[in-house]
This record gives structure tokens, C-alpha cells and sequence, in this order.
């Protein structure tokens, strides 16, 4: 993609990207990670190059690269920017993507625990077929969600009509009520809540919502990363507050609401 790939909405707090998966490849990838010491978990998400005739065959060649150096593998099925990529959320095709992806993972020398990340746009039937396939699978676990192609909590602002995939504040409320819909469907798969988190506040409703773990990114361009410590130390006090031990005992805790729009 030629630049401009990366716009601000700075009245919403949000960023719209167009990257396209730009990158050196996976051996330069590899080099630079290799030796790299990181003090919490080493996540590398693999995805396809977008004039490949074949995409399976490109996560194939990202899990053989990356499963014995990585933490966990993302396979990333949602990326809007890579044209068709999105397709492989669909029934027979993630069947066999992910049918080949965990496949190369038994060959490899480590068991790497391999993550299924996917887009906010999925609808109620999506999120059927995606939970009916995994759940067959021995997947370890979702990412929900991406960034998305909806422009409905920004309309009108600058750099709104940009293409792209949207994040960060207004990517909240919709990543969030995915993230308790497809909790509703995976009963206790591990699930790792992305989208918008900007706060101590909405990382506590990720948790609430079903989330095991969370992870954020565009808020870091808003907030600086103070805040991380923030919301460590927000979500501490909030498990205090609620006389609870850990963070685990609020995790699903407002799952219908927030599936169903009350929150
Ligand atoms: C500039 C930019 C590049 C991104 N690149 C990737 C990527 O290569 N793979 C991926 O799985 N997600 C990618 N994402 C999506 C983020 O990982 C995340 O899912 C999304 O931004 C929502 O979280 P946030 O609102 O905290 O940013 C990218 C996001 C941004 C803003």
C-alpha cells in the first residue's frame, strides 16, 4: 500500500490503517526476534501475502517459521486490509486452514499454543460458523477482535471516509459485545479481548465481558505508554473494590449484558 497508511481521528480517539500487512518477510522477522528477551509473552501473528495463489500455504510456512521461537501464534483471519483474507473466517475455509495450521503445529519440535483472531464484523451467524469449526479443532484460543470496517461511531469526522481498518475508542462498544457474543459460544475457550481499551475502566468490561487476558494498541498513541501502569494499577484497585482476589473472579461477569446491548 502507498502512504499515507495510518490516519488519526483525533475528536473520537481513533486510528484508521491501511498497513497491508507491510513487512521484510518472515526470515528478517525471525532474526530479530531470535535472542530477543521479552518479560511477559512473545505473540507473533502470521498472515498471508496478498498476491499469494495460496493463503493457507503462507500461515503454513508462519507456523513452521515461528513455533519454536513464539510464545503464541496468532492466526490472523481479519486483517481488512489484505483483500480475500477475510474469507477464511468462512465455514469449509477455516475448516481447512485451520485444519492445516494446527497440523504443522504437531510437526513442529513445540506444542505453541496457536490463537484464532477475528473481526468485529462478523454477524451472529459468523460467529456461529466460526465457534462450530473451532470447537471441533484443538484451537487454544480467540482473539476478538480486529479493527473494522464500520465508520458508523465516527461518521462525518476527519479522516473518517479514509479506507481502512478502524481502531481504538470507537472500536470499543462493538469489539467489546462481539467479545460476549462469541463468549456465549465458546463456553470456557480462552479468549483474548482486543479493541479499544483506553482505560482502567473499559479494561475491567473487557474481563467482565468474557475476556481472559486483554491487549491494546491505538490507545497507546493517545495515552503514552503510562498507560499500561494505569490500568495495572486500575484493575487492582477495581478487584479490591469488588473484595474479590484476582482478576479472574470478574471474568464473564456481564457477559449477557454486554451480548445483548444493555451495557
Ligand atoms: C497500525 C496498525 C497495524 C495493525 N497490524 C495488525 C497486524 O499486522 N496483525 C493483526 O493481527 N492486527 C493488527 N492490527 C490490529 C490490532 O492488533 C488490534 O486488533 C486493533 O487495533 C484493535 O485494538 P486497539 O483498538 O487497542 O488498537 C493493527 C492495528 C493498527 C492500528
Amino acid at each position: 500500500m502507498p502512504p499515507p497508511r495510518l490516519f488519526r481521528i483525533p475528536e473520537a480517539e481513533g486510528v484508521i490503517n491501511r498497513m497491508g500487512f507491510n513487512n521484510a518477510g518472515h526470515d528478517a522477522a525471525f532474526e530479530r526476534l531470535k535472542g530477543l528477551r521479552v518479560p511477559a509473552a512473545l505473540g507473533v501473528n502470521i498472515g498471508a501475502n496478498k498476491d499469494s495463489t495460496d493463503f493457507v500455504a503462507d500461515y503454513v510456512l508462519g507456523v513452521q517459521r515461528f513455533a519454536d521461537l513464539a510464545d503464541y501464534l496468532t492466526v490472523n483471519v481479519s486483517s481488512p486490509n489484505t483483500p480475500g483474507l477475510r474469507n477464511l473466517q468462512a465455514d469449509e475455509a477455516l475448516r481447512r486452514l485451520l485444519g492445516e495450521v494446527l497440523s504443522a503445529r504437531a510437526k513442529a519440535r513445540t506444542r505453541v499454543p496457536v490463537l484464532l483472531k477475528i473481526a468485529p464484523d462478523l454477524d451472529l451467524a459468523g460467529m456461529d460458523a466460526v465457534a462450530r469449526v473451532i470447537l471441533d479443532t484443538d484451537l487454544d484460543g480467540l482473539i476478538v477482535s480486529n479493527t473494522t470496517i464500520s465508520r458508523d461511531p465516527v461518521s462525518g469526522m476527519e479522516n473518517a471516509s479514509e479506507t481502512g481498518g478502524l481502531s481504538g475508542k470507537p472500536l470499543f462498544a462493538l469489539s467489546t459485545q462481539r467479545l460476549a457474543q462469541v463468549r456465549q459460544r465458546v463456553g470456557s475457550l480462552p479468549i483474548v479481548g482486543v479493541g479499544g481499551v483506553h482505560s482502567p475502566q473499559t479494561a475491567l468490561a473487557k474481563f467482565e465481558a468474557g475476556a481472559d487476558a486483554i491487549q491494546f494498541y491505538s490507545a497507546l498513541v493517545f495515552g503514552g505508554l503510562d498507560l499500561l501502569d494505569r490500568v495495572k494499577r486500575g484493575l487492582v484497585a477495581a478487584v479490591r473494590a469488588q473484595g474479590k482476589r484476582n482478576i479472574s473472579e470478574l471474568v464473564g461477569t456481564k457477559v449477557d449484558d454486554w451480548a445483548e446491548g444493555r451495557l
